[in-house]
């Protein structure tokens, strides 16, 4: 297998999307902030399954973090990562600097408005506008045909699709299902923050949904009683600091009050000491 052209000038991508376009092959764009893991490969995975030429973006997106967030510290590792993508088959790993993004006078910011005030929106306020900015350019940066995305990141997922929605933007959004540790831990970048005895307490954001889930499975429908059920397994484990609970309509991302009768989203965010980690499922009735 051939290695991935790495490539950190988005002009340069663009050149080569354009003769793929012109020889009628099909693109594919896997965008990543790179340390990739499982969840990534099965992304990259589909990718190549689906398209002519695949193009994986590696890029820590400094505008979508907060002041306080994690940037400086995010895990990097070009070197495995590009061992993934040559195991994988991928063409180009578009690796651009800040400044290749960002760097001539940026002015221009992409936001899609509701679905981004809620859930992660409400303690990461930049957040969303900072990703849909950097889809949108990767997005046109590719000339993709189809995009690819985890469900780990389900508002993501949904504020994307929302974006390509309403902007009519000419690619197929693709979600692909959470990748989980044995134990049930969605595989995650960030997971590598957590002490030995954090790892072993971050079960608890899948093991409570399990419970939800299955309770849902028995046939429960009401919204609250999903909700306590999980808020009470989480305060069961004393490192787990939850930041919300959320059992939400999964195209409005709005909450639930009373009966659930149309596929919900369910989702939270906790905190396992100072690592805030994320996890959801989707239940359709
Ligand atoms: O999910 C991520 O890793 C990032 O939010 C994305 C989609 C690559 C945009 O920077």
């Amino acid at each position: 297998m051939s290695k991935p052209q790495i490539i950190s000038n988005p002009a340069d991508v663009q050149k080569a999307a354009r003769e793929w376009k012109k020889e009628g092959l099909s693109i594919g764009l896997v965008p990543t902030m790179g340390y990739l893991h499982d969840g990534h490969r099965s992304l990259i995975h589909k990718a190549v399954e689906q398209n002519d030429r695949v193009i994986v973006s590696i890029f820590v997106n400094p505008i979508q973090f907060g002041p306080n967030e994690d940037l400086d510290n995010y895990p990097r590792d070009l070197e495995a990562d590009t061992a993934v993508c040559e195991s994988e088959g991928v063409d180009i790993i578009f690796h651009p600097e800040p400044k290749d993004m960002y760097g001539d006078h940026f002015l221009t910011h992409v936001e899609v408005d509701e679905i981004t005030k809620v859930l992660c929106g409400r303690s990461r306020p930049v957040h969303f506008k900072g990703v849909t900015t950097v889809v949108n350019k990767l997005m046109n940066i590719s000339k993709a045909d189809r995009a690819y995305f985890g469900q780990k990141d389900a508002q993501q997922l949904a504020v994307v699709k929302k974006m390509v929605k309403d902007l009519n933007i000419d690619i197929e959004v693709v979600g692909c299902p959470i990748v989980r540790e044995e134990d049930g831990l969605a595989k995650s970048s960030r997971n590598k923050y957590l002490s030995p005895e954090e790892r072993k307490a971050a079960v608890v954001l899948s093991r409570s949904l399990n419970r939800a889930h299955a309770l849902m499975d028995e046939g429960e429908r009401n919204a609250d009683k999903i909700r306590s059920t999980i808020s009470d397994e989480l305060s069961k484990e004393p490192l787990a600091d939850p930041e919300y609970v959320s059992v939400v309509d999964s195209e409005t991302l709005q909450d639930i009050k009373g009966d659930i009768n149309d596929p919900v989203l369910v989702a939270i965010a906790v905190r396992i000491g100072s690592t805030r980690l994320i996890d959801n499922f989707s239940f359709e009735l």
